[in-house]
């Protein structure tokens, strides 16, 4: 077959990523808690940054999740039925593979469409894709998936797969929205594949996200580094430390930076300065852990019934596939 050329759809226009910027950080850094909205750690810097993590002895999330498809990719395909692939923060797509590739046996595919925010990222993968699966239609999309859901390409029956646990960095407020708009969007017998890490010992959950080598606080620092570059800030990485912690409230990791001076720190582009106490943090990210049944009483007050759910063999990953009655 042949090598058909993929197309990109880019919804980010051109001037999204410093108005947003700017809205987010007047809006994040201004408030208590100061927050940054994690859109903003994956720069092409920051999407290598998180190549990298999943590369990391601590951090198991990758490894458990491709230890599930590897052993399931075959029966998830052929629970969906489904026609076109989607998938939402799609990075390299390294994952996925195993999904195309249990496609391929199937012969069931005709379209894949990766969606991102990270158009460089997105670029490398939809190509290498293009290349490794002759005949497939790749349609990438440039988009944010708490924006642009309703842009999400149409046509045959659909499964959208949001892997990598990336549904544990929303906000509870902002997780409940998500999947009621895109349980709202999906046509009856589309499906949704959810990616979620979940609940473990405390030990192992802080290690995966304070790795030995520092890969996830570099990761995490960039955001000021994007924040200095885009908006010509002063934030000096020397006065703060990385504080990732267990919120056992919540069932999250929460990363944060900590200033351990106090310091005026002057952010030109969006008009703002901040005068930061000592000990004053800053949350960066949050990584929600799950436990399988809540993923389920989640999908199913979003609208969505609840097929089946596959963990790797220790238990650490879950992946759940819901459909559109
Ligand atoms: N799915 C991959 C990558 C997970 S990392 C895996 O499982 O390994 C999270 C990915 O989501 C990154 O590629 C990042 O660029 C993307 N992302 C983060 N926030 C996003 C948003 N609001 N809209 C679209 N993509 C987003
Ligand atoms: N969604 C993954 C997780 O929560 C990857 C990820 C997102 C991540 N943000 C992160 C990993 C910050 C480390 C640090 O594990």
């Amino acid at each position: 077959m042949k090598r058909i050329e993929p197309e990109l759809a880019v919804l980010l226009d051109p001037d999204w990523a410093s108005g947003s910027l700017v809205d987010d950080v007047r809006r994040g850094l201004t408030r208590h808690p100061r927050t940054l909205p994690p859109r903003w750690l994956y720069d092409d810097h920051g999407s290598a940054l998180f190549d990298q993590i999943t590369r990391q002895p601590e951090y198991y999330p990758f490894n458990a999740e491709r230890a599930i498809l590897e052993a399931h990719a075959d029966e998830i395909v052929a629970a969906s039925g489904a026609t076109a692939l989607v998938e939402l923060g799609s990075g390299t797509s390294e994952k996925t593979r195993l999904l195309l590739d249990a496609f391929t046996r199937t012969g069931q595919l005709t379209r894949f469409s990766p969606v991102d925010v990270s158009e460089g990222t997105l670029r490398d993968a939809a190509a290498q894709i293009a290349d490794a699966y002759p005949g497939l239609e790749v349609v990438g999309v440039v988009g944010d998936f708490t924006l642009h859901l309703s842009h999400l390409p149409e046509g045959g029956r659909r499964m959208v797969a949001f892997l990598g646990g990336t549904i544990g960095n929303l906000y509870l407020e902002e997780r409940s929205a998500f999947l009621s708009i895109l349980a709202d969007l999906l046509e009856p017998g589309d499906s949704l594949l959810l990616g979620t890490d979940l609940v473990k010992s405390t030990d192992r959950l802080i290690a995966a996200y304070h790795d030995e080598a520092g890969v996830t606080e570099d990761f995490i620092r960039n955001s000021l580094t994007v924040i200095n570059r885009e908006l010509g800030a002063d934030f000096d990485q020397s006065a703060f430390t990385y504080i990732p912690f267990w919120d056992a409230h919540m069932e999250r990791i929460d990363m944060r930076l900590r200033s351990e001076v106090p310091q005026r720190v002057t952010v030109p582009g969006a008009d703002l300065f901040l005068d930061l106490d000592v000990g004053e943090e800053i949350r960066v990210e949050i990584s929600t852990k799950f436990r399988i049944s809540k993923v389920a009483a989640e999908l199913e007050a979003a609208g969505l019934v609840v097929g089946r759910v596959w963990t790797d063999e220790p238990g650490d990953f879950a992946l759940t596939l819901a459909t559109k009655p």
